[in-house]
């Protein structure tokens, strides 16, 4: 059983956030096993042998950090995770922890080799990570009793347990909590096959009759990312049942797709506004990404966890120490005449 005490609210339909109309679906679409699981082979290789090890050792797998941008199926690979060793799985986020005694009341009601799964874990108050060490490090935590000369500090052991941490920003975690897991994985955008894949699989799941080429078209505009594949394969179903005889052909995802204001690429309006001023009000850069935000009224987050690692996957933006670059490629996807000398003082992009 899967518990979720904390959900974001994301209304672009190219938001690789949780939003509500994912709702049931997500759940139904999720693969349960490693096997069913498309993409991200290294990661699955090298889990399967630290969970056939954990289990032949009766021990719990060590701790876990997954990370890498939104969407790409953190929360299903520690259900998995916990499916594979034959656990149960509690799952929460960082902001949902508010007191340390929200997470001592977590960590104590865990059963022998239990999952914990917290979402957004660099997110976590400095307070709730300081309880998080010792549980994590020997399985104990303090409790304090009482307050003033008076109180007094109770240690209690936990049962053995797997924390799985995910997060979008490996980088802002603190060094202490980075420390104490003992596995740290990345997670990849997917290629456009792994995305007709699961697009396939999800249809055949959901009874959608699609054609190989309707697969691909919403694979091709889907970001890199399962989560924006399954959303617009069920955008396009309504186009498929109301324009045409309910299959998913190629012309019915691309005029759908159009409509939705994706691109033959998948970039969405944000991400064409975000490299378009880039281009035309910044020279295509370097523009620092606060300037940028504030100059097409978006918040910086949303353009550094969302549109920079898609932009950068496709070669359209670079980074420079001095802020982001537009690229040749994304002159030309925008259709301007790419002049380069705005990039050229300060050099080396980074990609
Ligand atoms: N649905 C969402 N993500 C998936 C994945 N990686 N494999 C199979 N189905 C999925």
């Amino acid at each position: 059983m899967i518990q979720t005490e904390d959900m974001e609210f994301a209304p672009r339909v190219v938001s690789p956030e949780n939003s509500p109309e994912d709702g049931d679906a997500e759940i139904t679409l999720r693969p349960q096993t490693l096997n069913e699981y498309i993409g991200q082979d290294k990661v699955k290789e090298n889990l399967a042998i630290y969970i056939e090890a954990a289990k032949r050792r009766c021990e719990p797998l060590d701790h876990v950090l997954l990370y890498g941008p939104p969407g790409l199926g953190k929360t299903t690979l520690s259900a998995i995770i916990a499916h594979e060793l034959g656990v149960n799985l509690r799952v929460t986020t960082g902001p949902a922890i508010e007191k340390p005694g929200d997470l001592v009341s977590l960590l104590t009601s865990l059963s022998d080799n239990d999952v914990l799964f917290i979402d957004e874990i660099h997110r976590l108050s400095r307070a709730v990570e300081e309880i998080l060490y010792p549980a994590l490090e020997d399985r104990v935590i303090d409790i304090i009793i009482g307050k003033g000369p008076s109180a007094r500090s109770i240690r209690m052991d936990l049962k053995p347990f797997t924390l799985i941490g995910a997060t979008t920003r490996a980088g802002q975690l603190s060094a202490p909590l980075r420390d104490r897991f003992g596995v740290i994985q990345r997670l990849e955008l997917y290629s456009p096959e792994q995305l007709t894949d699961i697009v396939r699989r999800s249809a055949m799941i959901l009874g959608i009759p699609c054609e190989a080429d309707g697969a691909a078209e919403i694979a091709g505009r889907a970001r890199g990312t399962p989560r924006i594949a399954n959303r617009l394969l069920k955008r396009v179903r309504d186009f498929a049942d109301v324009m045409g005889n309910g299959q998913i052909t190629k012309q019915i995802a691309s005029i759908a797709l159009s409509r939705l204001e994706i691109d033959a690429l998948g970039l969405d309006s944000l991400d064409r506004r975000m490299l378009d001023m880039i281009i035309r009000g910044y020279g295509g850069g370097p523009v620092g990404l606060e300037t940028l935000a504030s100059a097409i009224g978006e918040e910086s987050v949303t353009l550094e966890d969302v549109c920079e690692p898609f932009l950068m996957q496709l070669g359209f933006l670079g980074r420079t120490p001095r802020g982001r670059c537009a690229t040749k490629l994304a002159y030309e996807h925008l259709g301007y005449k790419f002049t380069d000398t705005a990039q050229s003082d300060d050099g080396q992009m980074t990609f």
